[in-house]
């Protein structure tokens, strides 16, 4: 099969197609014949040489993708060959076929084209888990999602709306503001412009859960920002990864700060969050009450100008990588 294989780290030019061996099911898994893949910034930094893949997964890029099924391994039940799908992958998306364990396993849900869910998996999992299983975000709460018009933050503001909080979101400009709005957010902040602590003070009094993607450089602010009780979970390090946290206003505030990533799960975390997600989240999707946000999509075989478009940032949404 043709894959995209990180044989050097360096600039989007290394990723090239190269020709190399076909996966096989092994016990507990299935093969994807792939229709689509998606970019996520975790490959950036992959392909920088700054984020290996955990131990044992292969140097395939990409963590997600939408196929059929092509082949089932020793002891997988409930799925059939020909099912079409969707997975979280932990490496191996940028390629024709990939092995994937059944626990990582969604179905395409309802009105979601084949190529379309391969935007999903990843942001589901992620905003769902961060949100609903660790933030336990409740209806009526405030929401601060930093980076609104991104992958993430164009899911987390479905989700976000759907569980019935208000919804706030940070972006770069004020076009991307009012996409933002029209995707149902309640409250768009320009960051270049204005500053977030006291516009979601001003209108909601805080913010009871924060999804954050800059890390160190918004630490404090967030923390100003948060009510009393307040979750900020830290999903990204965009600004950095070391700060100064205040703990007595932590205190004060009852507040918690929580730092998670999906990648580096064990196979059995994987599934119980992909588990929460079928049960939960996909029945919203299969409604069109959540839907995938596609901004940009390349051929595999351009996958260093998918990189480029999403480095270079003003895509809204995802960047997907179709492949047949
Ligand atoms: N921990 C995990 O398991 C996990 C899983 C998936 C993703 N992530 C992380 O989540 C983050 C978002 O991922 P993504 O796929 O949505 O990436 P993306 O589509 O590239 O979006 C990145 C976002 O960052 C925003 N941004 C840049 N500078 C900002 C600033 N100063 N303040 C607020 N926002 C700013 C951009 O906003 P504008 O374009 O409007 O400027 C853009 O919306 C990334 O850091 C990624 O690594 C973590």
């Amino acid at each position: 099969m043709r894959a995209i294989m990180l044989h050097e780290s360096g600039d989007p030019d290394v990723l090239t197609l190269t020709e190399v061996d076909d996966p096989s099911a092994g016990p507990g898994e299935v093969v994807v014949d792939i229709a689509a893949s998606a970019v996520n910034r975790a490959d950036l930094l992959q392909r920088q040489g700054h984020y290996p893949p955990p131990p044992g997964a292969s140097d395939i890029l990409g963590l997600e993708c939408s196929g059929t099924i092509a082949e089932l391994g020793e002891g997988v039940t409930g799925w059939e060959v020909g099912d079409q799908v969707c997975a979280l992958l932990t490496s191996g998306g940028y390629a024709e076929k990939v092995a994937v364990p059944v626990g990582q396993l969604l179905p395409v849900p309802g009105e979601v084209e084949l190529v379309a869910a391969a935007a999903l998996p990843e942001v589901a999992c992620t905003v769902w888990s961060n949100l609903v299983m660790t933030a336990r975000l409740a209806e009526d709460e405030t929401l601060l999602v930093h980076g609104g018009a991104g992958g993430i933050g164009t899911h987390a503001i479905q989700v976000g709306k759907a569980l019935g909080a208000t919804v706030a979101v940070t972006v770069g400009s004020d076009e991307r503001a009012e996409r933002c709005r029209r995707l149902g957010a309640d409250l768009a902040i320009n960051y270049r412009e204005q500053d977030f602590v006291e516009v979601v003070k001003a209108e909601y009094g805080g913010a009871d859960v924060i999804l954050d993607n800059m890390g160190a450089r918004y630490l404090e602010r967030n923390v100003d920002t948060l009510t009393d009780g307040g979750r900020l979970v830290v999903i990204g390090m965009q600004g950095g990864r070391k700060a100064e946290l205040d703990l007595g206003k932590m205190l004060r505030k009852r507040a918690s700060v929580t730092a998670t990533a999906l990648r580096s799960r064990s196979l059995e975390q994987k599934a119980a969050i992909v588990e929460d997600v079928r049960e939960r989240l996909w029945p919203l999707v299969e409604q069109g009450v959540v839907q995938p946000v596609i901004g940009e999509a390349f051929p595999l075989a351009r996958a260093s100008d998918a990189h480029r478009a999403l480095e270079e940032g003003g895509v809204f949404g995802k960047v997907l990588l179709t492949v047949r």
